[in-house]
């Protein structure tokens, strides 16, 4: 789906927030590459990003189309900082109600509230388009992150041992996330 690009201050900084464009991609590659490094708390490592432009544009172009998923891009004083997205699960009956959300932040533009401002306003999206139920999962020892989403009103519902396995043989859990939603709009109901 396409949201209106949005302007505002946090913590000091101008932050607009906007849908990815196609002229994005190189910028967004760039970015898994990057923030991939930069923490263990993501599904990979950086020399596993082997998506093409062609392929990012493809993603890109699938979110903006389809009613049931949207990608935010965050921009902190006119620099790319990070996104967030959500999707729904499958529009089949039993299950068209949940949604599964990710964010990730270049690390210096954490810690100031952005991750915060942007699932708010994902939330909104999503209440707005009808889903009930948020979910996500997140990797044991993502202090801040377990944090933002516990502050989100997201409780834990399930944990999967040894979920992500690392390159000096340790490993970590998943710790699974939900959060109903109050639905706003009388017509999207699910
Ligand atoms: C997780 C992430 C999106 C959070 O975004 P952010 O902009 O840093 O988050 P915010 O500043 O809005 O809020 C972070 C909260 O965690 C708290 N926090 C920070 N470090 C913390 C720590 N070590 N332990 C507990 N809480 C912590 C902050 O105080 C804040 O809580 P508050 O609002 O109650 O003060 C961001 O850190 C990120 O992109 N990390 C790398 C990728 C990642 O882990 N993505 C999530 C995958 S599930």
């Amino acid at each position: 789906m396409i949201r209106a690009e949005e302007h505002f201050a946090l913590a000091g900084h101008e932050i607009v927030l906007r849908c990815a464009e196609e002229a994005d991609a190189g910028r967004m590659i760039d970015y898994l590459k990057t923030v991939t490094g930069e923490t263990p708390f993501l599904m990979r490592d950086p020399d596993e990003v082997h998506i093409t432009l062609e392929e990012e544009r493809g993603f890109i172009r699938a979110r903006n189309a389809s009613e049931d998923a949207l990608l935010l891009l965050a921009f902190v004083d006119g620099a790319f900082a990070g996104n967030c997205s959500f999707e729904g699960l499958s529009a089949s009956r039993r299950v068209k109600h949940r949604a599964e959300l990710g964010i990730a932040l270049f690390q210096k533009y954490t810690g100031f509230g952005l991750g915060r401002a942007m699932l708010e306003r994902l939330l909104e999206a999503m209440r707005e388009r009808g889903f009930r139920q948020a979910e996500l999962t997140v990797t044991a020892g993502n202090a801040p992150a377990c944090h933002l989403y516990e502050r989100l009103g997201f409780r834990i519902c399930g944990r999967i041992p040894e979920a992500y396995r690392y390159g000096d043989g340790s490993s970590r859990d998943a710790i699974c996330m939900v959060l109903p939603l109050n639905v706003v709009t009388g017509d999207g109901s699910r």
